[in-house]
């Protein structure tokens, strides 16, 4: 479960040139960790294998996974776009220095200020959600005499095999609008050719999250190519981009199938060239938004152990200074991560290894980062290492129990640069009305 140039001496694990156990002592835990040679390493892969002779292939960052400045920086260099999703987005990157041309905005429930943001800040592509949606941009617009460049998010209504909560394209999900919907597709055709400005590139689909076969990428990039030969055929309009959302997995526990991701891109392309010659469309640009698979197993939480309890009923427990509030997502949708110590990290088990349940500190029995974890015995001070936490763990962070989110950093060999500093007291209170 090692990120790219994890490595372990000694029964230590070091991250480049940095021991983990020295890092802490350092820099306060939780403490995200960022293997910046796996970061560049993967997207050298989606350079590499997400390419095509017949059309552009866009690779757009889904940010939601985990945004900070320098990884912004890192996708302008290496040429990808961002995938925002609220005001906040936004405000970040573009504050990092990002070309907002480069962004997608996204969003099922978007608000008038973000739409009007959005067209005012320029931002390249907006994926409209929505019929209702479009009517109000289409107003705002009006404002306006630069073209408003959109793809409409559609439901291929395509089962991705994965956790409900990840599930995005079954005929009941929350976002788009239905691919079976004709009655739909006719209006918002008739709304896109009578607006001045508004335009339709293209369509967008994603099915899901944490996808381990390309399989279900292959069965919605056919459906979507179907379906956009027919939309063109019933309403003249000519599109020519798709765009196929995110969901690439990654390993989380050593027994996860392995995730071939340069073969999963090659195979999108070239369903995507075969679709496209068949049906004759007039395909230039073909975009796919990972987020996950771009940062997560690249990503890893280090905490401080504050001790061990057996309770009367033998269960025994590691306590973590962190726990669902820097991790929801073993609470949210039963995530499983693998956990190790990182400064006794090689050590063969002997017989007096212990069966722990991961705990964290704060005052909910659910806050459970990892169960039935068989690790030699733990001890106050040790430097707990979960793996694969780069992706939805510090954007899904939270201040439950009074808890400040916690400090981000990337690793590069010698190199240790903060990317986010750990959240201080005053900003925890800072919009608190005190003494009113
Ligand atoms: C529209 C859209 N694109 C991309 C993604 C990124 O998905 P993943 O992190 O699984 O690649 C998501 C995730 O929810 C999404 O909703």
């Amino acid at each position: 479960m090692k990120t790219y140039a994890m490595r372990e001496v000694n029964n230590e694990l070091y991250l480049g040139n940095i021991r983990l156990s020295e890092l802490v002592k350092d820099h306060p835990t939780p403490l995200y960790v960022y293997d910046e040679a796996g970061i560049e390493h993967k997207i050298s892969q989606f350079r590499t294998h997400f390419t095509s002779k017949q059309f552009f292939c866009e690779t757009i960052y889904a940010s939601k996974a985990f945004l900070a400045p320098y990884l912004c920086q890192m996708l302008e260099k290496a040429g990808f776009g961002i995938d925002a999703v609220s005001l906040g987005d936004l405000y970040l990157i573009k504050k990092s220095g990002f070309p907002l041309a480069k962004v997608v905005f996204h969003g099922n429930n978007k608000s008038d200020e973000e739409l009007q943001t959005a067209i005012k800040e320029r931002v390249g592509l907006i994926v409209v959600d929505n019929l209702n949606e479009l009517k109000r941009l289409m107003t705002f617009a009006e404002a306006v005499d630069y073209p408003i460049k959109t793809l409409f998010r559609v439901n291929p209504g395509i089962s991705a095999h994965t956790h409900a909560y990840i599930e995005t394209a079954l005929l009941s999900s929350k976002f788009g609008e239905s691919i079976y919907d004709w009655d739909k597709m006719h209006s918002l055709a008739k709304l896109y050719q009578e607006s001045r400005n508004v335009k339709l590139l293209g369509f967008h689909a994603h099915i899901g999250s944490q996808i381990n076969t390309p399989s279900s990428f292959v069965k919605s990039a056919q459906t979507m190519l179907n379906f956009m030969a027919k939309f063109q055929e019933e309403t003249k309009m000519v599109l020519n981009t798709l765009n196929l959302g995110g969901g690439f997995g990654i390993k989380y526990l050593p027994k996860d199938k392995e995730i071939k991701l340069p073969e999963m891109l090659t195979k999108i392309v070239k369903t995507v060239e075969k679709g496209v010659k068949e049906k004759g469309l007039a395909l230039r640009t073909l975009m796919i938004e990972p987020g996950r698979s771009l940062v997560g197993d690249s990503g890893f939480t280090l905490y401080r152990c504050g001790g061990t309890k057996q309770t009367f009923g033998h269960k025994n427990y590691v306590f973590i200074d962190g726990g669902m509030a820097d991790n929801i997502r073993p609470a949210l949708y039963q995530a499983k991560y693998t956990v190790g110590v990182a400064n006794r990290f090689n050590q063969p088990l002997s017989n007096q290894a212990l069966s722990y349940d991961i705990v964290g500190k704060c005052c909910e029995s659910g806050d459970v980062i990892a169960k039935d974890v068989v690790l030699e015995q733990v001890e106050e001070g040790d430097t707990i290492i979960v793996f694969a936490t780069g992706a939805y763990c510090y954007s899904m962070s939270m201040n439950y129990n009074g808890l400040t989110r916690g400090e981000v950093v990337f690793i590069k060999d010698d190199q240790i640069k903060v990317v986010i500093e750990k959240e201080s007291l005053d900003q925890l209170v800072s919009t608190c009305v005190f003494g009113g």
